[in-house]
């Protein structure tokens, strides 16, 4: 086992050790980035919103006109077994599909005959810092230059990855993607704006991810009487906000403090994000570490 992923790893209907777990140079995946993914965070061994997970690699898999290849039933008892064998109460679950490996490379679609790959491991789930979420982390802005179906979570993820790594060359977090001149979501995040005490979200179209984490943000502030309003934000919606928050499977709930060099508001986290933050510990540890 690796610090960082659990074994046995599952791929093809078989658990094995990661170096036995060998996929054809010739795989879709590897050759176009033909599949799709989930990450599905994991509370004291019981997988986080599971369902809907699984509802979203649904509709990836349609996007992309790709079957999938298991159940909801099988993936479950992959999930379970995966997040069973992990050492780690808190995990972190990566799933994918691609389109499998024919004999030649061609763009057009494998004959049926060529099985998908499925690939699933297990890591531990590392969550943001208590001083990261005390100081907030910074970020940039760049151009959004993916493609129109961002939200289909598939592999092919090279504008995220340049984006992201401009923000790391910059020594920032996050690199938050404006196009036509609104905001959309982050690299690997969505995105929240705080405005006046309003919590201000971009709604879900082709050109966002829907983050489960964004529907349980949206669920708490329902439950707790906090104001939302979800529309397009304008780039300067965001420069003029008082708070900026990231959120994702991963992070959470994280306030982002500084853009472009610039203090986001007063330049601290703000309380809104303080108090959402609460609420998102409280459901985790009430609801999902105690089923
Ligand atoms: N990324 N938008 C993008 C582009 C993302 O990649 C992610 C998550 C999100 C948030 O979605 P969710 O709340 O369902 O995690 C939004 C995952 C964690 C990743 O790629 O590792």
């Amino acid at each position: 086992m690796t610090a960082y992923v659990a074994e046995p790893v599952y791929l093809n209907g078989q658990f094995k050790p990661l170096a036995e777990a060998g996929v054809s140079p010739l795989d879709r995946g590897f050759l176009y980035g033909d599949g799709v993914y989930e990450v599905i965070p994991v509370y004291s061994r019981r997988p986080f919103r599971i369902d809907e997970h699984l509802t979203r690699l649904q509709a990836t898999l349609d996007g992309i006109r790709l079957a999938n290849p298991l159940t909801v039933d099988a993936w479950k008892s992959v999930i379970f077994k995966l997040i069973a064998d992990a050492p780690w109460e808190d995990q972190s679950v990566y799933l994918q599909v691609t389109r499998g490996a024919d004999d030649k490379r061609d763009h057009a679609f494998p004959p049926a005959s060529v099985a998908p790959t499925v690939f699933a491991f297990a890591s531990p789930l590392v969550t943001p810092s208590a001083e990261q979420r005390t100081r907030g982390v910074s970020a940039i802005t760049v151009a959004d230059e993916r493609w129109a179906r961002c939200d289909l979570k598939v592999l092919s993820l090279l504008a995220n990855v340049l984006a992201r790594q401009a923000a790391v060359d910059q020594g920032c977090t996050e690199a938050l993607l404006i196009r036509d001149g609104y905001l959309k979501e982050g690299a690997a995040s969505n995105i929240f704006i705080v405005k006046d005490g309003v919590l201000l979200a971009p709604p879900k179209t082709r050109l966002m991810l829907p983050g489960i984490t964004y529907d349980v943000i949206l669920e708490l502030a329902a439950t707790h009487g906090q104001a939302v309003d979800v529309r397009e934000l304008t780039e300067m919606e965001l420069r003029h906000a008082d708070e900026v928050w990231m959120t994702s499977s991963t992070k959470e709930i994280l306030p982002i403090t500084t853009l472009d060099g610039q203090p986001v508001g007063n330049g601290q986290p703000g309380p809104v994000a303080a108090r959402m933050w609460q609420w998102y510990q409280d459901f985790k540890n009430h609801i999902m570490r105690q089923g």
